[in-house]
């Protein structure tokens, strides 16, 4: 089983884009797929789920302790996903001041990673508690980085709250992926900050780039991934190969 986060501080660059199609892309390569949507601005989950779903149930229960993290999950086509909701944008608050509030997370699923070959965890743009609480939880880290001016500004900051959680509270972390995405090859920009990117991660950058495709863009208003939305797309096709190369390179490691 393995469990990653998807994470930059920075706002917009693609993380939730990014865990909802390579988790859809694993999913299709046949693997257990779940979820977890961490932040409160819950877009994994509007841009999932069936207006029908009710939401009573969603992580911020779970972290409370109000119910078992199985009383959250609900199914997509084909993967499953632990909804969030606009409470949780109290929980940094409201769980400042509980015992170990930064394995809350990490506790909640323990009991759901024998269903999964995959636990994907989509993080707020900022690296308060609940972004901890996702790198407690995981083995592995994914960067998810714009491949625009200032892709790797703020970066140092992400790299020193790794390092902290490391040495504190989960030995076993490693940023095992980088994910460069909103790539536009006609901007010769865009391909020197890849070429900086790379020079700067070496082979932790996944040879798979995401390019801008406004399928991608598109998909999530009507609630399905890009699989789902454009099959032929370049955003379906890049986050297939993407997927593969997670697996692929995952096998190696196994
Ligand atoms: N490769 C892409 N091509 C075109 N549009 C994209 C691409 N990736 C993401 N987008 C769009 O860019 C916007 C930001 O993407 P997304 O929500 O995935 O970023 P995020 O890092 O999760 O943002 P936040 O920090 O607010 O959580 C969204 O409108 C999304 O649909
Ligand atoms: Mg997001």
């Amino acid at each position: 089983m393995k469990t990653i986060a998807f994470t930059n501080q920075k706002g917009g660059v693609g993380k939730t884009t990014s865990t909802i199609n390579v988790g859809a892309g694993l999913a299709q390569e046949g693997f257990k797929v779940l979820l977890v949507d961490l932040d409160p601005q819950a877009n994994l989950t509007y841009s999932l789920r069936l207006s029908s779903n009710r939401l009573e149930n969603s992580i911020y229960e779970v972290l409370k302790g109000d119910i078992q993290a199985d009383e959250a999950v609900i199914s997509h086509n084909g993967f499953d996903i632990m909804p969030s909701s606009i409470d949780l944008s109290g929980a940094e608050m409201e769980f400042a001041n509980e015992p170990a509030r930064e394995m809350l997370l990490k506790n909640s699923l323990s009991s759901l990673s024998k269903d999964y070959d995959y636990i994907l965890i989509d993080c707020p743009p900022n690296l308060g508690l609940l972004t901890l609480n996702a790198f407690t939880a995981v083995k592995e880290i994914f960067i998810v980085l714009q491949s625009e001016y200032l892709a790797l500004h703020g970066l140092s900051k992400l790299m020193d709250v790794i390092q902290i959680v490391k040495e504190r509270l989960n030995p076993d972390i490693e940023i095992s992926g980088i994910i460069c995405t909103l790539f536009d090859g006609r901007k010769n920009l865009n391909k020197e900050v890849v070429d900086h990117i790379q020079d700067y991660f070496g082979d932790k950058v996944f040879d798979t780039i995401i390019r801008d495709n406004v399928a991608l863009a598109e998909a999530p208003s009507h609630h399905k991934t890009i699989f789902e939305y454009a099959p032929d797309s370049h955003g379906a096709k890049d986050y297939k190969a993407l997927a593969q190369e997670i697996r692929n390179g995952q096998l190696q490691h196994a």
